[in-house]
């Protein structure tokens, strides 16, 4: 029993064609109608296969097959499909597309597991609407209440709840959707892996251990707006000479003061009025500090308050930072991590073991349950871009060692035991 190259294939080109900028990549957003038309298609899948589908308030998709002993705890598996601006085509749409293969192919070949086998399509993974990465899976574990869906907000000032609620859900009732860790024995999820490790090595699967850690601040500098040519350097209380010296910091911060598995970056700014003959009034910029040891993230944390408040005294600027989102960084359960190590030998497939950088909304389910990720190579380890690609050989490898690990996790063949 294997999964189908040519039906992979097919589903992430579908769903590669529901975006909103063609030609600048992928972009879709969730509750955007491009989103629409994926979880549409999704919907569609799980109809043909006859499986039981929940929306929760928010958004998230949990789509059951029933097992011999219904009322046993499910195995998970999935992913995301809201991306980045301009993002790729494989990031999140790989895992959700590799769990449905799975199923499909479960469906297929006439297999009944002990245990349910579910389909997650998470809401909201990317942070793209609301500066808050993976709220879908933070509402879905309960870590995200009511209010805090009401304070998430876009940049036109619209909450996740009202988006949620626009794009036809209920999002009152999301504290009665919270997942209970009794419903779930593990959680599964494939992904590219986003880095160039697995490239460089020519190693198709890694095996993740930890997920790091992160924060995401915004920080914003408020000057006194003034004519460009007619104020003297010494009149000025300008926010953006303020912002550019905190953004060369953080650089400096994070290579100089933490560890090597430390990454800082400011990756968005704003400059208002943003005109080239006037020193602006506000500017605002985020920053993005990630590591797999929670010192790391203190260490560059701390250090950048500190240089904040010093450049806002020097500059005479005011200054404000606000955490957006955070995430704990995360060992991975060495039993999942075991079932899939030991498939990959069975299956005579190169691997090897590794961390992840980027964040997954498996982190967050690993406060409930038992959690692994199997990851495929990403070609000259780009990602959050529109060059972003993977092989699509190495993503059907990556599904097979998914479905093998699944009817493991599932009680199927019981080949390989998790103690
Ligand atoms: C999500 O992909 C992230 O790691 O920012
Ligand atoms: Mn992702
Ligand atoms: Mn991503």
């Amino acid at each position: 029993m294997e999964t189908s190259l040519k039906r992979i294939k097919e589903d992430i080109e579908k769903i590669s064609s529901f975006n909103a900028t063609p030609g600048h990549g992928i972009t879709r957003f969730s509750y955007s109608p491009e989103d629409k038309q994926a979880r549409e298609y999704f919907m569609q899948q799980f109809e043909l296969l006859g499986l039981k589908v929940k929306v929760d308030g928010v958004g998230n998709i949990r789509a059951r097959l029933g097992g011999a002993d219904p009322d046993l705890p499910v195995v998970m598996s999935g992913s995301h499909i809201d991306t980045v601006l301009h993002g790729g085509k494989f990031d999140g749409v790989v895992g959700s597309v590799g769990a449905l293969e799975v199923v499909r192919t479960l469906v297929d070949s006439n297999i009944k597991t002990k245990h349910p086998v579910e389909v997650v399509i998470f809401v909201e993974e990317e942070g793209s609407n609301f500066g808050s990465s993976m709220a879908g899976s933070k509402a879905m574990i309960g870590k995200y209440k009511l209010k805090d869906i009401k304070s998430i907000k876009n940049d036109k000032g619209i909450s996740m709840y009202e988006m949620a609620k626009n794009f036809g859900l209920d999002p009152d009732k999301i504290e009665a959707d919270v997942i209970k860790p009794d419903e779930i024995k593990a959680m599964i999820e494939l992904h590219v892996e986003q880095g160039g490790v697995l490239d460089d090595e020519k190693i198709s699967i890694g095996i993740v251990e930890a997920i790091a850690g992160s924060k995401w601040f915004k920080i914003e500098f408020e000057g006194v707006p003034n004519h460009a040519g007619a104020t003297p350097m010494h009149l000025r209380q300008d926010p953006m000479a303020a912002a550019s010296k905190v953004i060369a910091e953080v650089e400096k911060i994070t290579k100089q003061k933490a560890f090597s598995t430390t990454v800082g970056t400011v990756g968005k700014i704003i400059c208002q009025p943003n005109i080239p003959n006037c020193i602006p009034e506000k500017v605002m910029f985020t920053v993005d500090v990630r590591d797999v040891l929670p010192k790391g993230i203190e260490i560059v944390v701390s250090e950048v308050k500190k240089i904040v408040e010093s450049v806002a005294k020097e500059n005479k600027v005011k200054a404000s930072i606000e955490l957006m989102g955070e995430s704990d960084a995360i060992k991975l359960s060495k039993k999942v991590v075991d079932v899939i190590e030991q498939n990959a030998i069975r299956l005579a497939i190169d691997h090897r073991r590794m961390n992840s950088g980027a964040v997954h909304d498996s982190s967050l389910l690993a406060s409930v349950t038992d959690v692994g990720m199997i990851f495929v190579p990403s070609i000259n380890g780009r990602s959050h871009v529109p060059e972003e690609k993977t092989d699509f050989e190495d993503i059907k490898l990556g599904c097979d060692l998914l479905l093998a690990a699944i009817l493991d996790l599932a009680n199927y063949r019981n080949t390989i035991k998790m103690q």
